[in-house]
């Protein structure tokens, strides 16, 4: 009887073993494979930077910045929020927004331009959606944040 049971242990054991990692990294890259990945990630950025520009209620916010540094530094942080192998190393979001007077509905208009890009892209509504979440805990560093929150250098 022993043996039998011993060999049902490991065998329980191995199982639970083997498959830990793969249940714990498949919820985070789930997201950014349906996404398109980096190469996906970067061209719904593309496409956003191009309805900002169109957009009436956000583009004169945009004017003058660095196109490619805002285009790779997005790409960055969206591909980590959605649980890809990046890592974002622009500044953070309180400064890099404080004092520009970011309203509600320029924050709603930012976000609505990146659904209309996911939709273009033909990303699912469940990953449109999915990001959007994780991108509601910055709307307090980007919203209505005063230049006295930028930190002195
Ligand atoms: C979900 C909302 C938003 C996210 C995730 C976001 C994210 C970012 C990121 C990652 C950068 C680049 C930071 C860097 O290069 O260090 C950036 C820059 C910038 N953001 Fe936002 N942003 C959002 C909303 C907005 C809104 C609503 C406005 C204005 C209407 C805005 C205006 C800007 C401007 C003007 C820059 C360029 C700053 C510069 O390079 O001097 N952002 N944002």
């Amino acid at each position: 009887m022993m043996p039998v049971h011993r060999h049902t242990l490991l065998v329980l054991l191995l199982s639970v073993f083997t498959l830990m990692p793969a249940h714990a990294e498949e919820p985070s890259s789930e997201l950014y494979q349906a996404l398109g990945e980096r190469s996906g990630i970067e061209t719904i950025v593309k496409e956003l930077l191009g309805r900002i520009a169109d957009d009436e209620r956000i583009a004169s916010q945009f004017k003058g910045i660095d196109v490619r540094r805002f285009h790779r530094n997005l790409s960055d942080q969206l591909c980590q929020l959605s649980g890809g192998p990046c890592s974002y190393s622009g500044n953070d979001m309180r400064s890099v927004h404080a004092g520009m007077g970011v309203s509600d509905t320029q924050f709603n208009a930012l976000a609505e331009q990146l659904v209309r890009a996911m939709e273009e892209e033909g990303m699912p509504t469940w990953a449109q959606n999915r990001l959007l979440e994780r991108l509601v805990p910055l709307h307090e560093d980007i919203v209505d944040v005063p230049a006295e929150a930028a930190p002195t250098r």
